[in-house]
């Protein structure tokens, strides 16, 4: 009989053998969870198609950074839904609008928190578009310029980190020119660097409240390129964001393994309203161990070459990761 000459069980043959080997492990810090609020509601409005998530009343986002806090969440990005929408989302760069008192609010409830603004204009825009409308499609250079004015109540708001999340081409270079003429050198760029034109961002749609009905294909990336979606990040790193992201994630591995190997910049990836719908359909259904199966895949994305995981589960985690 002939015995194999390499025997990989002898590092698997108890749990402390398989804990010093193991390659990757999760923490809190990996973490960044999203937070909605919502105007003019007085009490918390669940998100039916994503079980555990609610929009939360303006009033309430003090407690709840708070206790994100608590369970040792470290950061949050934060999505208004606006009641104040209009053509060009003009809300988002008013020093009274929804995105600048939420990031005041966010702030002085938990000064430590790091709190991540998604800039973007589809939650604030009528027609539900993540720029400016002019001759039926999104006009990049119009929009660059509005979110140079977001990005700059953003900052006067105190946010700690700019997250834009519309795909506009050169958006991070006019994010960092404004942010830089005006003085907010500290303040860093976290880019929806490669984001897909994707199916799994349904659910975030019903979480926002979005009557959109259109698509995104004209700015966000077609879900089958691979090449493409390595040059859009590259394209954000040479323009100076501080932070790249992939999204989706599970759907996407390959394209954050390869970011990974091209750039020395910190990578996230968005694990999206979808993904998390499904896993949590799935588990309600008893078809799964929910436990298992967000851990694994939370461990596929650092496997892959994340170092930051955006996720609805973040909380969850926190007890996961706890026991
Ligand atoms: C909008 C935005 C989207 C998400 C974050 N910011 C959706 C979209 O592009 O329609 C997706 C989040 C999710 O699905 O969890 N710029
Ligand atoms: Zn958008």
């Amino acid at each position: 009989m002939s015995v194999p000459d390499f025997r990989f069980r002898r590092m698997r043959r108890t749990p402390v053998l398989r804990s010093l080997v193991r390659e990757n492990h999760l923490r809190m810090e990996d973490f960044i969870f999203p937070v909605f609020v919502e105007e003019g509601i007085a009490e918390p409005v669940p998100v039916a198609s994503m079980p555990g998530v609610v929009r939360h009343p303006e009033s309430a986002l003090p407690e709840v950074v708070r206790g994100a806090w608590e369970k040792g969440i470290k950061a949050i990005i934060l999505f208004g839904v606006t009641a104040n929408k209009d053509e060009e989302g003009s809300d988002t760069w008013a020093d009274d609008g929804l995105m600048a008192r939420m990031i005041r609010a966010a702030k002085q409830a938990a000064p430590q928190m790091l709190v991540i603004s998604d800039n973007c204009f589809c939650e604030y825009t009528s027609h539900g578009h993540c720029g400016v409308v002019g001759d039926g499609d999104v006009d990049n250079d119009a929009t660059l310029l509005n979110l140079q004015k977001q990005t700059l109540a953003a900052a006067r708001a105190g946010v700690d980190m700019i997250a834009p999340s519309g795909m506009m081409d050169g958006m991070v270079a006019a994010i960092r020119e404004a942010l830089d003429e005006a003085g907010f050198t500290q303040v860093p760029v976290m880019s929806y660097s490669t984001k897909f034109a994707s199916a799994f961002y349904g659910p975030f749609r019903d979480a926002v409240d979005s009557s959109f009905k259109g698509t995104r294909d004209t700015y966000q990336m077609d879900p089958a390129n691979g090449r493409e979606a390595l040059a859009e990040s590259l394209q954000d790193d040479v323009e100076g964001a501080d932070i790249l992201m992939v999204k989706p994630g599970l759907a996407y591995l390959d394209v954050i393994a390869n970011i990974r190997q091209h750039s020395d910049r910190p990578l996230a990836v968005y694990h999206v309203s979808g993904e998390y719908a499904m896993v949590k359909a799935a588990a309600a259904a008893g078809v799964i161990d929910e436990k298992g199966v967000v851990l694994e895949t939370m461990t596929a994305f650092k496997r892959a070459g994340a170092t930051l995981i955006i996720t609805y589960y973040a909380e969850a985690l926190s007890g996961w990761l706890a026991e």
